[in-house]
């Protein structure tokens, strides 16, 4: 197959947020408690981190994290996992029936932040709890001291603020399966006075509403709609997620599946657009698409979510990932990389072993799954001006199955280019490149006019592939899938040619 792009440094989308290339650490399985907090563990420095974590997550460049969950959040005393560790409950947590020990809280968090070097993104619980709690936790976090629960924070051992700008105002609270669910209308006035209350409390933070937790949701669009009714004039951004799926073992179409993300920020975005010009104001929400992955395998399956007896921090949601599922989740990226304009936060869900990038053994080792690569490429490369992509590719159509409980729903992707591409004109002059081909057989010679670029020069050029779409990284086998140097590149006065092997994930770095 043949395919070819233009592009010209003039012609930009936006500039990625650097809160682009965000991640998701819930109190869930093992993503804390095994993951990256386990004192007593070989690499355990003197607070409890895994430095073999801490690692492989600066290797893996994430910006910011979300935190504490996730349906967890919904039904957590934030109060719990703070003070001396020995007088903290244990509690049920009914999100995951697991028992949670509160060990790790807000302020470990917040250490575990500054080691990794990444900005907090905290959740509030709009499920259980309300306007009182979040105020009284953002008084907490940020207010410098004088006040009683500012003190309590300094008498923890915390004296300076910890400066959370970044706030989510509850979590998915569309889903039935979330711990007091709400109707938008209920959850839409809950916000905003949740929302008033924390920003009178600190000025300078910046607040979340929950969107809709899938396109595939029976309230999508009306829950939306409904929400920015409230809180439009109150929040930043509206949230939305996406988990992919390859349930029908359909390859072509879960490849295809990325661009239905595209269309769900086009709708997103049209919807927090119409609120805006209902109102006459010029006001724009930005998009927090703050949970998204590949998840199927682990999740509808019920012993895969419940080990029985509430253990504390079980083996759950440990999805194993394939090479197919680092091509989708490649094509995630660039979906996320093309709406720059708009979509300013998003968070990779989750980080360490609950449906994440990174494995590890409790009491051993940590590897990075396949889909550590594109992530740690797009965060690498992706820094910059996203560049408006003019594009010539043959094109497939298939049909998508993205079921919502036990309901059977197929959702058409038309017209689908078998190269998904995007292009960013890097912080250091150059050109990042990231090419996917969906083609399952053929190989595709690509042809790429820069324009306006000046002299570059190629000077990294990587291809994610194996031959077995099903092959893995484990625990004995780390390396199975990893990133080698993508051969066929050449550069001749401002043209790029590639050819790309078939179902391949490609990085072409110019500088
Ligand atoms: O990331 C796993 C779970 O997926 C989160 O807790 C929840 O918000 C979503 O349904």
């Amino acid at each position: 197959r043949k395919a070819s792009v233009l592009i010209d440094r003039d012609f930009a989308i936006g500039h990625t947020d650097p809160r682009l290339f965000g991640a998701f650490v819930e109190h869930l399985g093992r993503c804390v408690y095994g993951g990256i907090y386990e004192p007593g563990h070989p690499t355990a420095d003197e607070k409890g981190f895994r430095k073999d974590v801490l690692a492989l997550v600066k290797e893996l460049g994430p910006t910011l994290i979300r935190y504490p969950g996730g349906n967890f959040v919904s039904g957590y005393n934030w109060e719990d996992g703070v003070g001396p560790q020995e007088t903290r409950p244990a509690r049920l947590d009914l999100a995951w029936f697991s028992t949670e020990p509160n060990s790790f809280g807000t302020n470990e968090f917040m250490d575990w932040c500054r080691a990794a070097d990444v900005a907090p993104m905290m959740a509030v619980n709009l499920g259980t709890r309300g306007g009182d709690a979040a105020r009284n936790l953002v008084e907490y976090c940020n207010h410098p001291g004088g006040t009683a629960w500012s003190e309590l924070r300094r008498a923890h051992g915390w004296d300076k603020p910890h400066g959370v700008k970044l706030w989510c105002l509850g979590n998915e609270v569309d889903g039935p399966w979330q711990m007091e669910h709400k109707s938008a209308a209920d959850y839409g006035a809950l916000a905003r006075e949740a929302a008033k209350m924390m920003r009178w409390v600190d000025p300078t933070i910046e607040l979340a509403a929950c969107g809709s937790s899938g396109r595939n949701m029976p309230t999508f669009g009306q829950w939306e709609d409904t929400v920015l009714e409230h809180t439009f004039d109150h929040v930043e951004y509206i949230s939305l997620h996406t988990y992919l799926n390859n349930y029908k073992q359909d390859t072509a179409s879960f490849l295809a599946s990325p661009d239905l993300m595209d269309s769900f920020i086009d709708e997103v975005v049209a919807i927090a657009d119409a609120v805006a010009a209902k109102r006459r104001s010029g006001k724009r929400l930005m998009l927090s698409f703050d949970e998204w992955n590949v998840w199927y395998r682990t999740r509808r399956n019920r012993a895969d979510r419940v080990k029985e007896g509430w253990p504390v921090a079980p083996p759950i949601l440990e999805e194993i990932y394939t090479m197919e599922d680092a091509l989708a989740f490649g094509g995630a990226c660039i979906s996320l990389l093309n709406h720059a304009d708009r979509v300013r936060v998003a968070c990779l869900a989750q980080l360490v072993n609950v449906i994440a990038p990174i494995m590890t053994e409790t009491g051993g080792g940590a590897w990075r799954q396949a889909t550590f690569f594109p992530f740690a490429h797009m965060s690498r490369f992706g820094r910059g001006k996203v560049l408006r992509i003019q594009a010539e590719s043959e094109t497939y159509d298939s049909s998508y199955y993205d079921p919502r409980g036990t309901q059977e729903q197929n959702f058409p992707v038309r017209n689908v280019p078998y190269l998904k591409i995007a292009a960013v004109a890097a912080e250091d002059g150059g050109l990042s490149l990231f090419l996917l081909n969906r083609d399952l057989r053929q190989e595709m010679e690509v042809s790429v006019e820069a324009r306006s670029f000046g002299r570059l020069a190629v000077s990294e050029r990587l291809e994610l592939r194996h031959d077995d779409l099903k092959a893995t990284n484990t625990k004995h086998a780390p390396d199975k899938i990893k990133p080698t140097p993508l051969q066929d590149v050449t550069l001749s006065g401002g043209r790029l040619q590639a050819t790309l092997t078939p179902a391949s994930w490609n990085v072409i770095h110019l500088s």
